[in-house]
């Protein structure tokens, strides 16, 4: 027999961890985090835990401070704030999404006190607020574009005025970006940045998140504003639009399904890519774990690397608190 033998061999750069770690090309920091956090309106030590998503939290403001503060001192550098809106409060007009007595504008304001230098990112769309559970206002079944846009800038108003450093609309309406900005500027908060959900899909993978809010579509789906799961091209479509808008920071939502979307608009814009792994995203590792078919750590720490190779600096992601005990 006379085969080549081979002369060009990759695997010299992967014979010892030292060789390994020298040419390792992505690294997750504690920095890419932010932390997504169900908030109750309760008063002193409540939590509750939430059934599809284990270890996630529906939790009082005074018990999130508490876990707060260990995260902190670790680096943790923002939380996406979303509240569990009592079913009362739900409306088809949607007004408590712009109650400044409300329970969220108290809790971020309690929160920006707390820790002045950890970043809020309020969640901009009507969903926990609305009785029809959609994004959007509703009339005769069909989600309003024009007329949410000024609800949406009343809650991104609210929210700015008590110390969240990002609004971050989750709607897909169109034109929300500039309409927000336009709407910030004008009442001087020029300061306030804008995380927008530029590619943001109707996906299965929300499902533990609208379980954890009960927010679920009470009638048909989302897919007249969430985007369609077989498109790219309308993603980057979404997201330069958004760019032009004034948006700070885009948002491809979820993650694991759509690394190529991340990819794509990550080579495309200037804008720092943000990704959100999402509660299906999360349970799936959870559920699986739990059954002793995958070793979580590995597992968690391999899918956030993928979201990072796949060009998103910021990851969204449940799995913050662990991470930082493995990173
Ligand atoms: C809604 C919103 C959703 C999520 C974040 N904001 C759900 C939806 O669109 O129905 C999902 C996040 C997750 O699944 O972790 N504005």
């Amino acid at each position: 027999m006379n085969h080549p033998t081979p002369y060009i061999r990759p695997r010299r750069l992967r014979a010892s961890s030292s060789i390994r770690d020298l040419v390792e090309e992505t690294q997750l920091h504690k920095s890419d985090f932010i932390w997504p956090v169900f908030l109750l309106d309760s008063a002193g030590m409540k939590k509750e835990e939430i059934s599809a998503m284990p270890g996630c939290f529906r939790q009082s403001v005074d018990q999130l401070s508490n876990q707060l503060e260990p995260l902190l001192s670790k680096g943790l550098k923002g939380l996406a704030v979303f509240p569990c809106v009592p079913e009362n409060l739900k409306t088809n007009d949607c007004k408590e999404a712009y109650n400044e007595e409300g329970f969220l504008p108290k809790a971020l304001s309690l929160l920006k006190e707390r820790f002045p230098n950890l970043l809020l990112f309020s969640d901009v769309a009507l969903d926990p607020y609305s009785s029809d559970g959609h994004d959007g206002l509703v009339k005769d079944g069909v989600i309003l574009n024009d007329e949410t846009l000024e609800i949406l800038a009343r809650q991104a108003l609210v929210h700015a005025q008590v110390g969240a450093d990002f609004v971050a609309p989750s709607d897909m309406m169109d034109g929300r970006v500039a309409y927000l900005r336009s709407a910030l500027d004008s009442e001087g908060y020029q300061d306030v940045g804008i995380l927008s959900y530029s590619a943001k899909y109707a996906s299965s993978f929300y499902g533990p998140f609208r379980d954890a809010l009960d927010s679920a579509p009470k009638f048909g789906d989302k897919k007249t504003y969430q985007m369609n799961p077989k498109n790219i091209k309308e993603a980057l479509r979404e997201a330069l639009l958004d760019e032009e808008e004034g948006a700070d920071l885009l948002m491809v939502k979820p993650a694991l399904a759509y690394l190529d979307v991340i990819s794509e608009i990550s080579k495309s814009t200037t804008l720092p890519v943000a990704a959100y792994n999402v509660s299906g995203e999360y349970s799936m590792i959870k559920a699986a774990s739990h059954a002793g078919w995958l070793d979580e750590r590995s597992a968690v720490l391999e899918k956030l690397t993928s979201i990072k190779r796949a060009g998103a600096k910021i990851i969204f992601s449940y799995h913050t608190p662990e991470v930082f005990d493995w990173i």
